[in-house]
């Protein structure tokens, strides 16, 4: 009796245990589709708060000549803020990716625009090539920031910017998958729980601290001006099911002390050159 009952509890246990699972992922895959939808369609409302981030702390006092946005995705922050610049370079490691900016903006665009497949840690651009560099929603995708900052760094004209956007690390919500809270599970338990969960991609993200930004360009030797904003997100680019939370939250000024993201813009200065 005994040896016939145990196989069928067990087996009881793992259908149970696999539908909850299913119905997690599920849940998951929802929250996801609603990010994902939501971003897609409010990427040029996002893209025009970025850029009056940029000019709350940028010097203004750039060429306007050549730019360059790295991971640049579908292109539409490349466009907003290489409106005013003659020659706009996109850069991205995905072929996909480059194709849709290519289809996104190359028709609205009179300007010179060149698209590039390349990798963010090794730019294939002379030294001193732009003046405004920018990385949006990268450096947290990128395995060696370093080396990506060094590159951004090299690539930059001197007087000119570069322009970096992340998200904080130490926000309620992750913001890729809605996943609450998610700085707070311990790292040696983060893959296992990933897997189990199916969100796995998320080991390949690795958001930085403004502060571990900071020391990463100031030991680069680029000690001169750097600047930062929070990145407070407007509603629209919110999925909806959340919008009333963020409401409060914004009210009650809780944004304000823990931001969605950071801006930070770094201007190259004509004596710190250092390893850039
Ligand atoms: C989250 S998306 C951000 C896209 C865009 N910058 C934006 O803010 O809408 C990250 C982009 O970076 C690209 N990417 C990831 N790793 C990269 C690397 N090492 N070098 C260049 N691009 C990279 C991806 O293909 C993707 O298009």
């Amino acid at each position: 009796m005994l040896n016939l009952s145990l196989p069928i509890i067990f087996a009881v246990i793992s259908l149970v245990m696999l539908s909850m699972q299913r119905k997690r992922q599920k849940m998951g895959r929802k929250i996801r589709n609603e990010i994902q939808t939501t971003l897609s369609a409010s990427l040029e409302a996002r893209a025009i708060y970025l850029y009056n981030c940029y000019t709350s702390i940028s010097s203004k006092k750039i060429e306007h000549d050549k730019y360059l946005d790295v991971g640049c995705g579908y292109g539409v922050n490349s466009s907003i803020f290489g409106r005013d610049f003659k020659d706009v370079v996109c850069l991205d490691l995905s072929a996909k990716n480059l194709e849709e900016c290519r289809r996104r903006i190359s028709s609205k665009s009179n300007k010179i625009l060149s698209l590039v497949r390349g990798d963010a840690q090794s730019l294939p651009f002379k030294r001193e090539s732009f003046d405004l560099v920018s990385a949006f929603s990268l450096i947290e995708h990128v395995p060696d920031k370093r080396e990506m900052l060094k590159e951004l760094l090299r690539v930059l004209k001197e007087d000119g910017e570069l322009v970096l956007q992340f998200p904080n690390k130490y926000f309620f919500m992750e913001l890729h998958t809605g996943l609450p809270a998610y700085f707070l599970i311990p790292s040696f338990i983060k893959p296992w729980f990933l897997r189990k969960i199916g969100y796995e991609g998320l080991l390949e993200i690795n958001i930085p601290t403004i502060r571990e930004i900071k020391k990463l360009i100031e030991d680069l030797g680029v000690s001169g001006e750097i600047k930062k904003t929070k990145v407070i997100y407007p509603i629209e680019t919110i999925p909806r099911g959340l919008r009333w939370i963020y409401t409060i939250l914004k009210r009650l000024k809780v944004l304000n002390l823990v931001p969605l993201g950071w801006m930070v813009c770094i201007k190259k200065s004509k004596e710190q050159k250092g390893t850039a």
